[in-house]
């Protein structure tokens, strides 16, 4: 399903540069992460539950490729640490209980470049600097940062951005009650092509098919079994 050359060769560009990554320094220290992660709690408690739930289904979807090792321990830290940049954007437009406007929008577009320069001045975790650069690129190129487009964008961003918009549709927030799973996978079926990798869409579905999430939504079923 995903067999496509551009994707090995986009797989293949994110494997060498984290296994370089891997090599020249170590694996990213557990340290490292928890300090960061918590830095990301204490400003907005909402991202580490959805950073947790996240990085569980992305590791799933990853899995069902084949993934593992290093290239899945990147997706993983990279998927925790995504929104690690919203450490630098103002409390009063991250956490506003309402539609963000046009000019809102374009500052909390910062934290994706924000979160890649924070990560990339920590050697083990350099890995996942462009994974996280990339996650709101979309596959027809009318993302940020970089307006990347398809298969130029890293598999491992493609993946995390589906796998982020399925969680965010899925959790309450503020102004609005959260979709269903089947209401979420919809829209994503919707934005397939457009906004997200069909290919990610479609694996995503048959990995939430065959996963027991015993009929919850992922973010659930992750805090049921942390419990
Ligand atoms: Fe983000």
């Amino acid at each position: 399903m995903m067999g496509s050359n551009h994707t090995n060769h986009s797989k293949s560009t994110t494997n060498q540069h984290a296994a370089a990554a891997a090599k020249n320094a170590g694996l990213p220290s557990l340290e490292a992460l928890k300090v960061l992660t918590d830095a990301l709690e204490a400003k907005d408690s909402y991202t580490r539950a959805h950073c947790k739930s996240v990085a569980h289904v992305a590791v799933l979807v990853a899995r069902h490729l084949g993934w593992q090792g290093e290239d899945l321990d990147c997706l993983r830290y990279a998927a925790l640490l995504h929104d690690v940049g919203k450490i630098g954007i103002p409390d009063s437009i991250l956490q506003k209980p309402a539609p963000l406007l046009p000019a809102e929008y374009e500052i909390i577009q910062r934290h994706a470049q924000i979160g890649s320069d924070l990560i990339n001045r920590i050697t083990s975790l350099s890995c996942i600097a462009p994974i996280i650069l990339h996650h709101h690129e979309r596959f027809d190129g009318y993302g940020y940062p970089h307006g990347l487009r398809g298969e130029e964008i890293p598999l491992a961003s493609r993946i995390l951005a589906v796998v982020d918009a399925l969680d965010a549709m899925t959790s309450p927030r503020p102004y609005r009650a959260p979709l269903s799973l089947a209401d979420a996978m919809h829209e994503l079926h919707r934005g397939a092509g457009s906004q997200f990798d069909p290919a990610v869409v479609s694996l995503l579905s048959q990995v939430l098919d065959e996963t027991v999430l015993d009929g919850a939504v992922p973010a659930a079923a992750v805090e049921r079994r942390a419990a």
